[in-house]
């Protein structure tokens, strides 16, 4: 069984240059599956909102609904690095708010992290959630809990002028005592300088290759999540056909009566038959 990754694990690799591996997970088996293939690290992500519950974004999760995904997940991969991801409205409010919410998951689902959206405007959040002793991941470049504000699911710092925003945040985030950082959609370019500029590991998702490591929504490389694909995404699995083909075998058995077939039921027991054969005769006049 490989060794569970620590933070001091992934700085490790930042500075010899091997690429940290990250996928999405949202229930036991998928956890389960992706320790066995020898994943880093997991995300139990928001986007399960859209993902697991069919929401059109991440907005509408609760932390409620993230606590019981965590401690799925958690019992599936009991010996990998997992992050918890702090859903829309979990850490708005104070400092107070998000550090209590974030202390929920470690202490409740076992989280080694959690992940909150945000550069500059969160650096008082990150702080007091590190200060409380959590392990902090910072996300900058599209956030999708602020799709809204940002005019959809749309790439982050295509313009110079935007670019150096992102770069502000990413520093914010550092300063601010982030152990990690997720940038997401921005150019490769960008993510390559920010690799540089601060000393934390960085990863991406939609972000070119210049960087630490990459995350993934398992629905995605799976192929099982149909609703939209982004253009970052790389389909390793076609789960939806997989699972489409076999569903409609099954229907084709169960109509045509081919399936149970003798060796799916459960004989009487052989000392039983003539007993059971004369009870049922009772019945079956
Ligand atoms: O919730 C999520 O899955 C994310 C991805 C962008 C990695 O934050």
């Amino acid at each position: 069984m490989a060794k569970k990754l620590s933070l001091w694990d992934f700085y490790e690799m930042k500075k010899n240059g091997d690429k940290i591996t990250w996928i999405t997970a949202y229930d036991y088996p998928i956890a389960s599956l992706s320790e066995s293939a020898g994943i880093d690290m997991i995300l139990v992500g928001d986007s399960l909102g859209m993902v697991v519950y069919g929401y059109s974004g991440t907005v509408p999760v609760t932390m409620d609904e993230c606590i019981i995904h965590c401690k799925a997940v958690r019992r599936g991969a009991p010996n990998v690095f997992v992050v918890g991801d702090m859903p829309f409205g979990s850490y708005h409010t104070s400092d107070a708010d998000a550090v209590a919410n974030a202390v929920r998951f470690v202490k409740e689902a076992g989280m080694d992290a959690i992940k909150l959206e945000g550069g500059v405007r969160v650096e008082s959040r990150i702080r007091a959630i590190g200060d409380a002793g959590v392990v902090v991941i910072g996300h900058i470049g599209l956030t999708p809990q602020s799709s809204g504000v940002l005019g959809g699911f749309k790439a982050q710092g295509r313009t110079a002028e935007s670019a150096e925003e992102v770069i502000k945040d990413a520093i914010a985030v550092e300063k601010a005592g982030a152990k990690i950082l997720l940038v997401e959609a921005i150019p490769p370019e960008l993510a390559g300088a920010i690799t540089k500029i601060v000393k934390i590991p960085v990863l991406g998702i939609g972000a070119g290759a210049e960087i630490d490591g990459q995350v993934m929504i398992c629905g995605d490389i799976l192929g099982y999540f149909q609703a939209f694909t982004p253009k970052f995404v790389k389909k390793y699995a076609n789960i939806a056909k997989i699972t489409i083909d076999a569903i409609k075998e099954y229907i084709d058995d169960v109509k045509s009566s081919k399936f149970p077939a003798p060796e799916h039921t459960y004989s009487v027991l052989e000392d039983e038959k003539n007993k059971f054969e004369n009870m049922l005769k009772k019945y079956l006049k």
